[in-house]
């Protein structure tokens, strides 16, 4: 087996990239630091504008060289930097689409001088036109009540009435709050849903996933319960335990873990209030 495959490295992606053959990958899927000042404990998401996208233009010309010819490449972005990373990637691939991923937060506020962002940025890209993707397993199956209504005979036996429909360039899927069961101690951890979808659309089964800033280990985690292998780095070594612990603990087990720590944060605020 070879030694980079299923595995994230607990190192800066740009010098361990190297260890990856070109070629090799089906997918590469990420979620690079978007500039906006966030603290990951390493200073990747606070540089200057200029620095910012020039280490966005080594990495991914590092990257590319990976994907295999009927490969893809999807980015999250914000709309900060998404125009000047679009145009980098266009340059380099063909883009496919914007994906907006709607984080469905709820209405409390939020900016007064501008409208409040709630979206992500995704760019879907790909090497040549006869790229992988699968659309039969992304369908989104349609519900009893809507395929009794579709029931008109020009409709009956339509692949996207009995599979269901192909998924659309906006993904309302809520962002994993605090009480999430998903959510670990990462502060852009993203949802399985998301990235499971990516993957199922882009990478055959036992094809790989290489994600250079996995994070809390979404990437990994996704590939491994869809029947994928995956790859990657992380520069922070608190999170390359989460990831490590999300790889080996079972979500049930998480689920239970997460409720245990709620009843046992209810009973310690019950203790207090009775104090
Ligand atoms: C936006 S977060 C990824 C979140 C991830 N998608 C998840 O679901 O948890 C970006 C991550 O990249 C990591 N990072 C930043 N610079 C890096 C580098 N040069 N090499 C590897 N990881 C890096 C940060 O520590 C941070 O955890």
């Amino acid at each position: 087996m070879s030694e980079w495959l299923d595995r994230v490295f607990c190192e800066d992606a740009l010098t361990g990239l190297s260890r990856i053959p070109d070629g090799a990958v089906d997918l590469i899927l990420t979620d690079p630091p978007y500039n906006l000042g966030k603290d990951y404990g390493n200073a990747s998401d606070q540089q200057g504008e200029a620095e910012f996208l020039a280490w966005t233009a080594r990495w991914i010309d590092l990257a590319i060289p990976k994907l295999k010819d009927n490969g893809s490449l999807y980015i999250f972005a914000t709309w900060r930097y998404s125009p000047e990373i679009f145009v980098m990637l266009k340059q380099r691939l063909t883009m496919m689409n914007e994906i907006i991923w709607d984080r469905r937060v709820p209405s409390m506020g939020g900016s007064v001088r501008s409208f409040s962002s709630v979206h992500d940025t995704i760019g879907f890209f790909v090497k040549r036109k006869d790229y992988y993707f699968d659309l039969d397993a992304v369908r989104i199956p349609y519900d009893e009540a809507t395929k009794k209504a579709r029931s008109r005979s020009i409709f009956v036996g339509s692949k996207w009435l009995e599979l269901g429909y192909n998924p659309k360039d906006l993904w309302s899927v809520s962002r994993l709050h605090k009480e999430h069961p998903e959510r670990a101690e990462h502060p852009t951890q993203k949802p399985l849903e998301i990235i499971e979808r990516m993957i199922k659309a882009s990478c055959p089964l036992g094809g790989i996933v290489l994600d250079p800033f996995m994070g809390s280990g979404t990437t990994a985690l996704a590939a491994s319960r869809t029947g994928r292998r995956f790859t990657g780095f992380e520069l922070n070594e608190d999170y390359c335990a989460i990831i490590e612990q999300r790889l080996t603990t079972p979500i049930a087990d998480t689920i239970a873990q997460s409720k245990a720590a709620k009843r046992a944060r209810k009973a310690a605020a019950d203790t207090t209030n009775q104090e």
